[in-house]
Formats: C-alpha cells, structure tokens, sequence
C-alpha cells in the first residue's frame, strides 16, 4: 500500500534519551533575604509551599535565553552531539525575551544549530512535557531523527517583588533533553496526554496592556504574574492526582513500578497530597521545591536532568512525568529510557 512506510513508522521506530542538562543562576534568593524584602516569613513560605530558596537570575548578564541556551548546550554534551545534529530545537517558555526572534532560534545560532526547525511553544509550566510529547510523536512520524527539547523560564522578570503571594513561589531555571530516533520501538514515550482547558484561564494570568487587565485587576501592574493561588491549587491539586492515576491505568503501570515519578514542581503540599492518595512511593518522587522553587516550564527538566545525572533513571524502566500550569494546560507521560 502507498502509505505503508508511514503508517509502519510509529511501530517500528523507538525514542532515545540521549542526553540532558540543565542550567540555573548563581545567586539564591532565600526566605530569609524575602523576609528582609516584604512582610512574610520563612515559617509561612515553608508550611505552605515547602520552598527554602530558589535561584534568581542576574538580569545584567542572564534570562530564560542564556539558561536555556546553557542547558541545551549541557544537553548536547551529555549526549556526545554537535547542535548541527539536530532537526528541530523545542523551546518551552512563558519569558520568551523577544517576540520575534524566538528564544529558539537564538539558541540555535549561539550553538550552531541551523537550518533545524527552532520555535517557542508556551504552556507555562506543563511547557516542558508539551515539547518532550511533541518531539516523541514527530520522531516516532520518521519524519525528524534528533530533536532538542528546553524548558526554560526566569521567571524572577514577571514577578513583582512587592507582591508576596507570588514572588516567594518562583525560580528561574532551565532543563534540556536530546531526543534521538532508536531502533528499539519500545524505548521513548510509551504513553502521552496533551491537554488544556482555556475556560479558567484568569486565574494565572500576564497581561500585557491595559485592556487584558480584568475588571477587578485594574490596578495591576502590566507584565508581572498575576495568580488566584486558591484557584490555582484546588485545580493543581486534582489534576495532578487525576493525571498520574489516569498514566498508571492507562499503561497497566501500579504504583510502585516507575523508577521515578517527575512531577512540576508547584508546591510541596500538592506533591504531598499525591503521594498519599496514590500510595506512591514516596522515595521515588522526586523533590527539589525546596532548594529551587517553582521554576514554570524549567522544573520537569530540571528534575529530569538531575535525576539522570544521579542515576537514578536506569534504562528500561519506566518513568513519569506530569505537569501543569497556566492556560490552563497539563500534560503527562511514560518514558522507557
Ligand atoms: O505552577 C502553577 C502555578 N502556581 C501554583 O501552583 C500555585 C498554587 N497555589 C499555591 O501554592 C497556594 O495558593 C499559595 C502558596 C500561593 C498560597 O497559599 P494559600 O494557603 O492558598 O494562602 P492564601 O492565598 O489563601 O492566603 C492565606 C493567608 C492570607 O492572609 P489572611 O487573608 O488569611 O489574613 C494571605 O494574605 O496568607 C497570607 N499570605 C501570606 N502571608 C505571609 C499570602 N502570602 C503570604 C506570604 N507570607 N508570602
């Protein structure tokens, strides 16, 4: 038959991690130099968020550009590859510094990586599983054998430091991954879910002008975050829940059969909740709030980049990941590496 070869591709080809890095400032933000900035304490930020610091970039020398752009760089690397290798380049980021030219594309002319496809999607924090989703499917199509994948956010440029319900939750950081076509079909995404629902996007919002503002924000000030935390975690809270059950069944996984569970990093209480609705195994889902916030669409990398240089991902055992965010979006996945 005429389309054979295509329809034989999703079957026959495999994905292969092949390498990952990441990337973070230098300079920590603790609770205790918050304190000294607006009326909180580290008590409360502890209890309700489980966050200690988080790492904040140097505005005069960095952003979401050069974290990401040091992470797929790390990435290459790890991976023993040249950026000329690469087909396509995914940059995931709510801070893209221009709109036109994408973070991407200059990523791939810092590293060399022209003439592969480069763009920015935006999902907020579900960013980095978005792309990693979408560079699995287009590798599986055989259409695209090498695909770079960032998460990449500072986040510390939407933040308004005077507004202590959202600038002591965010970090900047970015995380990479190389994604490689493998002979193996089992190896890569083994399962994948895409998914927003654009219906309650106020409740984490940047507007721009003044004509985004909502009625009852009027007084907000332009380009910084703005969150209805309540809404936001009552919403993280189930989805996060809802996900992970719905990744396990789908796949046949039980719980205790992922060698990690890669979860966005929003809030420790969230992260908390899951595991013990879900009986997870608490040790094999991974934290790290607490040294770096919540860092948008750079935590899962983050998260993933750590854990591999751990090894705490050994090959052919699944792992999941799960994000969610403004939009609101999420996304979820199963990786054989
Ligand atoms: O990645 C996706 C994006 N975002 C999220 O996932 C965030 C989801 N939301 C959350 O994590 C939580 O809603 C927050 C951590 C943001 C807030 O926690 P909360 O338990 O929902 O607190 P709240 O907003 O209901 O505020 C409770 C109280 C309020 O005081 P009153 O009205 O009870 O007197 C706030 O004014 O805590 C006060 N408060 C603070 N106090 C000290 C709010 N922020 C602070 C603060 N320090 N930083």
């Amino acid at each position: 038959m005429k389309f054979d070869s295509a329809v034989r591709n999703e079957k026959t080809i495999g994905v292969r991690l092949a390498g990952t890095g990441s990337a973070v400032p230098e300079k920590v933000l603790s609770n205790a130099d918050l304190e000294e900035m607006m009326d909180t304490s580290d008590e409360w930020i502890v209890k309700r968020t489980g966050i200690r610091n988080r790492r904040i970039c140097d505005h005069s020398k960095e952003g979401a550009f050069t974290l990401a752009r040091d992470a797929m760089s790390r990435a290459l690397e790890d991976a023993g590859m040249e950026a000329g290798e690469l087909d396509l380049l995914i940059n995931a980021t709510v801070t893209m510094e221009m709109s036109c030219p994408s973070n991407a594309c200059r990523i791939s002319d810092a590293l060399g990586a022209a003439p592969a496809g480069a763009f920015d999607i935006t999902a907020a924090c579900s960013g980095f599983v978005y792309a990693s989703n979408l560079a699995d499917t287009l590798i599986r199509s055989g259409r695209y054998r090498t695909i770079g994948v960032i998460g990449g956010d500072a986040m510390s440029t939407l933040v308004d430091y005077k507004d202590r319900s959202t600038s002591i939750l965010f970090g900047d950081a970015a995380g990479a991954a190389v994604l490689t076509a493998d002979e193996d079909p089992q190896r890569g995404c083994i399962y994948q879910k895409t998914q927003a629902n654009g219906k309650n996007w106020e409740n984490l919002y940047i507007p721009r002008r003044e004509q985004d503002l909502l009625e009852q924000d009027s007084d907000f000030p332009l380009g910084n975050l703005r969150m209805n935390g309540r809404e936001v975690y009552k919403f993280a809270v189930n989805k996060f829940q809802e996900v992970i059950q719905d990744a396990l069944t789908e796949t046949g996984l039980n719980p205790n059969d992922p060698s990690m569970y890669i979860c966005h990093q929003s809030n420790l209480r969230m992260i908390e909740s899951a595991i013990e609705k879900l009986d997870l195994p608490r040790e094999r889902v991974y934290v790290n709030i607490d040294q770096f916030g919540n860092c948008s669409a750079g935590s899962a990398g983050l998260c993933l980049d750590q854990l591999r240089k751990a090894d705490r991902l050994p090959d052919g055992e699944p792992f999941v990941m799960v994000a969610f965010g403004g939009g609101m979006t999420w996304a979820s996945s199963v990786w054989i590496p």
